[in-house]
């Protein structure tokens, strides 16, 4: 029956008008991608239904935008006029947060339009977790394919992916899920695929949301050998199943009233398992002698759902509890009257679908959440870490293995990790130990810094663990070291900061020990030893930062060398290096060739310029030269080196080198690819606005680089002059705190903070109780850091005399106390965030620029307080298309697919 399915492709694609409905209905839980549209296209509402689509961009990692021409776009379907296609990767998924148990219909479009001018159709896989779901061969369905599924979540993620099978590209065009009510198709084992879904009507109207509430598609259907009958009433459409009114108003009936209504179709696959859904209303007023009853036969069995006889203007429905098969594989559906009835059978809207089994279990998910986790934190961005991270088997995860047994019913679970040489750095996380059946675990050759935790000692499984080469710091916990004893396999070696013998696990209170000490050499430790005796009383003021056990010797010895230089210096003339250090010390003609002769600016810093240089042809660097002519800058130059060579932190910008040769005083830093901060609120960077959670990102790690120089110092720090062109970006947006040409260190205790001469800082940044009084505490940092939170939030300017409040703390608290507060977040966010992530970070913001330091949070109360905005976007982010669900929950089984090019009706 061509038509039939020339109706199944025809109407997604425009010929059928959708009526539209004005009545606003909710879409709780629909997830709707326009797979391909560019993040930074808002959402949109769909003028056919109504529906709002976004972009998919958030819910996959791979994948290339395609826009179709022009000319094939689809009227008044804009979500098929751009697709995702995958040249990269075999298997590429979408990662959807849905509610485990909840029964959805999935449904995923394909319209190839010659996207790509190859004119060569797309022939791929399709996978529901680690199963197979179905084939997309456009080169039968060229018009487009739409898929459909009714399934149930085994957890709250779901993974949808395109899989390469030859050597065409996958692509798709829409995804979108609907939570369905609980107990309704529900299938004795595997998911439900669509065969059809029709209402019985000569109407060329397909039926939609929000017509039909769960936006299932209804189209109409009507053979040659059918009556048409319809009522003006209002038919009771609820039940569980609550197909639209619209289709129940209409039915069918055999033109022969003695006939019965007859529908023959063939199947794709004859051993395919069947499940029947029919709806029925009567809607004809019947006469007192009159009845209609009849039964439903298929292939000549009359199906065991009792006689039916449908009340007037209310719904019946009737299904199939056990799946059926169809003979041969051509189903007969017949509604046979009664002896008794008087008059014909009828029909108002039925359904059809397949059981897709679904054999493979998913991997255990407490280790799915752990290892995306991982992938997460480490911002792993490996093609082939999507979907499933065990199953099936020829998509196992790059450095990883697992077991799978032969009952692939049961869970798989990941027994190795290989993230050898992979940029890991940060700690170890805590989430490595929900593998709990992890028996190899390698890490080696990354950046890890931190301890070594102790969880991994009350990993059972684990036999080997390689932790070489990192920058590993503390001791082996005794837990791992005595389950080494019990044969597990423990290397470390190549931790220049780990510390490896026995005596170092209770490491004394004032004096840092470390074993290895590459780089000082026996006569700076003698050098250190005598310095140590001569400056004994000074000693209470030498210096250290936790973690920073590091060179510690080495800096002791600068310290106190420049200590001593403090007094008989004389400012800008140096010729004798005092800097003595593992840091390269360079030659000025050296920094000349790096800098190629000065020839690239970057911008200025505290007292100097800084150039883009280059070491060796690989090592991109930024070099900050000390204008030569200040006597002043010398000493800031000279705070900054020391600074930089006694912190050591992740979100503070490192040092690779120095010079100073006469005249000439240089530092060399890592290159910051992506500028400051200031740069990308403004603009002048170029690129994408900066998104809320990246912001938030940014002002974490900034906020973790002074709770370092706070806490992490003795004694401890003050960046004195934090702002947001202090804060520079990597390649990965990472944030690190540059500039420590003002900072000071001053002693905590006794007087709680330092008077200093000069007042220092930026206008509008600095701390107005310090400006006051010039007594210096980290509460001043934490007052700028605020200032440098609004910013964030407002990217207005943090003086502004245009402003009615110049001062952007002034101004701020004016708008939020007239209750205006529409105009305080920045307009570029395009509305894109949580906005109780917004107003926490606000609330924070404000109470850092309190007027007074007593008063303001230290920055490790910032930073618990920051992860929990974060935490909330995040939740947004991931909730984004899910739109909380408030629907009951449900526990089903069951799943639809809908596939237009498997419907084969043949004539009767
Ligand atoms: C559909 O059937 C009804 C009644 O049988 C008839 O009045 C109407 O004209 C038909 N509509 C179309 C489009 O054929
Ligand atoms: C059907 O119901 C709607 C409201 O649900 C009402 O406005 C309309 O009048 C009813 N139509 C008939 C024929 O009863
Ligand atoms: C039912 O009764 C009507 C009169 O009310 C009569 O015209 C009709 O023939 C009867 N139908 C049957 C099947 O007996
Ligand atoms: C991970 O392990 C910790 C401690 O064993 C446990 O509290 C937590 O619930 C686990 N997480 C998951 C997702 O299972
Ligand atoms: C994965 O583990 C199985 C045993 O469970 C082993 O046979 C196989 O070689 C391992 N694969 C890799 C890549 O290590
Ligand atoms: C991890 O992978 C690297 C290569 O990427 C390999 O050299 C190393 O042996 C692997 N480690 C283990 C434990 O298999
Ligand atoms: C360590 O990693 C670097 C790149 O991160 C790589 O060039 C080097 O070969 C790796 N070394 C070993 C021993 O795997
Ligand atoms: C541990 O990792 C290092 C660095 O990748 C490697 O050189 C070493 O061979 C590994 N040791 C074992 C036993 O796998």
């Amino acid at each position: 029956m061509k038509r039939l399915r020339w109706l199944l492709v025809a109407y997604w694609f425009g010929v059928f008008l959708i009526l539209r409905l004005a009545e606003a209905q909710s879409q709780e839980g629909f997830i709707s991608l326009d797979c391909g549209l560019p993040i930074n296209e808002p959402p949109y509402i769909e003028s056919e239904t109504g529906i709002q689509f976004s972009s998919d961009d958030n819910f996959i990692q791979s994948g290339k935008t395609g826009r179709i021409p022009k000319n094939l776009e689809l009227e008044n379907l804009k979500q098929y006029a751009t697709l995702r296609y995958f040249p990269d990767g075999i298997r590429n998924c979408y990662d959807l947060r849905v509610e485990e148990g909840r029964n959805y219909l999935i449904r995923a479009t394909f319209f190839y339009g010659n996207f790509d001018g190859l004119n060569v159709s797309p022939e791929f896989d399709m996978h529901i977790g680690p199963n197979k779901w179905t084939t997309i061969d456009m080169a039968i369905v060229p018009d487009g394919t739409v898929k459909e599924i009714i399934h149930i979540p085994k957890s709250n993620s779901l993974q949808i992916c395109l899989v390469k099978t030859g050597a065409t590209t996958p692509m798709i065009s829409a995804l979108e899920l609907r939570p369905l009510a609980s107990d309704t198709y529900i299938a004795r084992s595997g998911s439900l695929k669509y065969y059809f879904r029709m209402y019985l009507s000569n109407a060329s109207v397909l039926l939609r949301y929000p017509k039909d509430v769960y936006d299932r598609s209804w189209i109409p259907y009507l053979q040659p050998e059918w009556t048409q009958i319809s009522t003006t009433a209002n038919v009771s459409n609820k039940n569980h199943y609550d197909p639209p009114q619209a289709s129940l108003k209409q039915a069918a009936i055999p033109t022969n009233l003695d006939a019965p209504l007859t529908m023959v179709w063939s199947l794709e696959n004859p051993d395919d398992q069947i499940y029947f859904y029919l709806h029925f209303s009567e809607i004809q007023v019947l006469k007192a002698n009159e009845t209609r009853e009849f039964d439903f036969v298929l292939n000549g069995e009359t199906i065991n759902t009792g006689v039916i006889s449908p009340k007037y203007l209310e719904i019946t429905t009737r299904l199939t509890t056990n799946p059926r098969q169809c003979k041969g594989g051509i189903c007969r559906m017949q509604l046979i009257k009664t002896q008794r009835s008087t008059l014909p059978p009828l029909l108002n809207a039925f359904e059809v679908y397949s059981v897709l089994q679904l054999p493979q279990s998913p991997t255990t998910e407490s280790e799915v959440v752990a290892i995306k986790n991982i992938k997460s934190t480490y911002r792993l961005s490996r093609i082939t870490w999507q979907g499933d991270p065990c199953a099936p088997k020829q998509f196992l995860w790059d450095g990883l293995n697992c077991s799978i047994t032969d009952d692939i019913s049961s869970p798989p679970r990941i027994i190795s990790l290989n993230l050898s040489s992979s940029g890991l750095s940060g700690t170890i996380v805590s989430d490595f130990q929900n593998l709990t059946h992890l028996e190899s675990l390698d890490l080696s050759n990354n950046t890890l810094s931190g301890m070594v935790p102790e969880f991994l000692a009350s990993m059972k499984s684990l036999l080997v663990i390689n932790l070489s080469r990192n920058n590993l710091s503390g001791s082996i916990p005794q837990a791992l070291r005595d389950r080494e004893r019990k044969g597990l396999k423990l290397y470390v070696l190549g931790n220049k900061y780990l510390c490896l013998s026995n005596t170092c696990n209770k490491p004394k209170k004032n004096f840092p020990v470390t074993i290895v000490a590459p780089v000082a050499s026996i006569a700076t430790i003698v050098v250190v030893m005598i310095l140590l005796l001569v400056f004994k009383k000074k000693m209470s003021s030498s210096m250290e930062c936790l973690y920073n056990l590091v060179e510690s010797r080495t800096i002791i010895y600068i310290s106190l060398y420049i200590y001593i230089h403090e007094f008989d210096l004389p400012a800008g003339n140096k010729s004798e290096p005092w800097i003595q250090t593992k840091k390269k010390r360079f030659t000025y003609s050296e920094v000349m060739e790096m800098t190629k002769n000065l020839q690239r600016p970057l911008g200025e810093g505290g007292f100097g310029i800084v150039y883009h240089g280059d070491l060796n042809g690989s090592e991109q660097v930024a070099v900050k030269l000390l204008s030569q002519t200040s006597a002043q800058g010398y000493k800031e130059f000279k705070a900054e080196v020391e600074l930089l060579l006694r912190v050591h932190h992740i979100n503070l910008v490192s040092l690779v080198g120095y010079c100073d040769e006469q005249d000439h005083f240089a530092l060399i830093y890592e290159y910051m690819s992506n500028g400051d901060l200031h740069q990308h609120l403004s603009g002048k960077h170029g690129g994408s606005v900066l998104n809320w959670g990246t912001r938030l990102q940014i002002a974490i790690e900034a906020a973790l680089g002074l709770e370092y120089l706070h806490t992490g110092c003795k004694p401890a720090m003050v960046h004195r002059d934090v702002k947001s062109t202090n804060i520079l970006l990597d390649e990965e947006f990472k944030a690190k705190i540059a500039d420590f040409g003002l900072s000071r260190s001053f002693q905590v205790g006794g007087d709680q903070s330092q008077v200093s001469t000069v007042v220092a800082g930026t206008l509008g940044y600095l701390d107005p109780e310090y400006y006051l009084t010039s007594e210096l505490s980290e509460k001043s940092d934490v007052y700028s850091f605020g200032i440098l939170l609004l910013e964030i939030v407002t990217n207005q300017r943090v003086i502004d005399q245009t402003r009615e409040n110049p001062n952007i703390a002034e101004w701020v608290s004016f708008v939020i106390t007239k209750g205006d507060t529409s105009q305080i977040v920045d307009p570029k966010l395009n509305g894109n965030y949580d906005t109780r992530s917004v107003w926490k970070a606000l609330e924070v913001a404000m109470s850092c620029a309190n007027p007074s330091s007593a008063k303001r949070p230290t920055m490790s109360q910032v930073i618990i307080n920051l992860k929990e905005c974060l935490a909330s976007e995040n939740a947004r982010i991931s909730r984004n298309q899910n739109m909380e669900s408030s629907h009951s929950s449900v526990e089903l089984n069951v799943t639809v697919t809908f596939d237009t090019d498997n419907v084969k009706p043949i004539a009767r």
